[in-house]
């Protein structure tokens, strides 16, 4: 039985993991908190996750039926992430840890999330089914990535973004239209009833071989195309046609160079997770490039995408089983951890 808890950004989230069974998986969301500011506040986040801990990590336990003497090992997420707020969760798992004398796991947040599309089900019945090598497209405000996923805790890097992460090409693009943060929900809304091909925006790297992106052109271009067609946004109708036409650019972008990734790389499976994943778009193409190439496709689901501790929890049994040292009590969270380099 192992405790797990994510608070690298704006969810608190604690989980309880039995033999890969998720038995609770409890996410307390700051999102409306930092709506009124256009983003993520650190101070304020980390505020409340001290706030929230306590609260959530009771409510899992309760929900699992788990008394905290049960606990077998304790896992936090250790980085990458905002500062302080990775600091709430990480110090909190390690003095849960040596209070109940169990060892202590500090997990790396990218990682974590490659784990998140085999989730089936949900608590107390959710399971972590066994993966098979796949190329693994993350995507959310805060990241973009493509990992080559060999086999269990075996993963390389194929390219991350350059820039913006397609999160926040979403957020700032919605922003600059005037709609409410976090815009990528919005702009999926929205685009359900535009024309994806109404305007014409770049589709930057797309025809680069390597596996990197770059978004904050495109936001520039939008930015632009604004200036020169300023009633496009008094139109109802082609306000929804630029909506669908920003996220057609970004999907594009997206499914292509993860195809091109897991093609070239000759595995036979694609994975996606992290915020931008509940795209209907994006959802909907990758599956239909799959479904052309006879690919599978494991989607995490809609309420795995975002940060949740699930996956934490379900990394540090994995690493437990494999044999992984425990992390010492006194070591720090790393903010600029990055994925594939071995924890200090
Ligand atoms: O994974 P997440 O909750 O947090 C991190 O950024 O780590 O992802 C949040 C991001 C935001 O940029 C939000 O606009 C985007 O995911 N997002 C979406 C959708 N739902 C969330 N973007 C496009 N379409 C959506 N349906
Ligand atoms: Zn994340």
């Amino acid at each position: 039985m192992l405790l797990a808890l994510e608070t690298s950004c704006d969810e608190t989230s604690a989980a309880v993991i039995s033999q890969g069974v998720i038995l609770a998986n409890v996410i307390s969301s700051q999102t409306q908190l930092h709506a009124e500011y256009g983003g993520v506040v650190p101070e304020l986040a980390t505020r409340e996750h001290l706030r929230n801990l306590p609260p959530v990590v009771k409510g899992a336990l309760a929900k699992a039926n788990v008394k905290s003497e049960m606990l077998k090992a304790v896992a936090a997420t250790q980085g990458p992430g905002l500062p302080n707020a990775l600091m709430a969760g990480f110090k909190t798992g390690q003095a849960l840890a040596f209070a109940l004398d169990v060892r202590f796991i500090g997990v790396h947040h990218h990682e974590a999330h490659l784990y998140s599309p085999w989730i089936s089900g949900s608590p107390p019945r959710a399971r972590f089914e066994e993966f098979v090598p796949n190329v693994s497209l993350i995507v959310s405000g805060g990241h973009t990535m493509l990992v080559h996923v060999r086999g269990e805790l075996e993963h390389v890097i194929l390219g991350s973004t350059l820039d913006d992460a397609a999160g926040e090409c979403f957020d700032k693009t919605a922003k600059l239209i005037g709609l409410p943060y976090p815009g990528g929900p919005e702009m999926d809304r929205l685009a359900t009833d535009g024309d994806p091909n109404a305007y014409d925006f770049p589709r930057p790297l797309l025809r680069e071989t390597s596996d990197d992106f770059s978004f904050a052109g495109l936001k520039t271009s939008v930015r632009y195309f604004l200036q020169r067609n300023p009633a496009v946004l008094e139109n109802q109708q082609s306000f929804r046609d630029l909506c669908a036409s920003v996220q057609a650019a970004i999907v594009e972008v997206l499914v292509t160079k993860t195809l091109r990734a897991t093609r070239r790389v000759g595995v036979r499976c694609v994975t996606a997770s992290g915020g931008v994943t509940c795209n209907r778009r994006l959802r909907g193409d990758l599956q239909a490039a799959c479904e052309r190439e006879g690919f599978q496709l494991r989607l995490a689901q809609p309420a795995l995408c975002t940060d949740n501790a699930a996956m934490i929890g379900i990394l540090a049994e994995r690493k437990l089983l494999h044999g992984n040292d425990a992390t010492d009590l006194d070591s720090d969270a790393l903010p600029n951890w990055q994925l594939g380099v071995t924890a200090a």
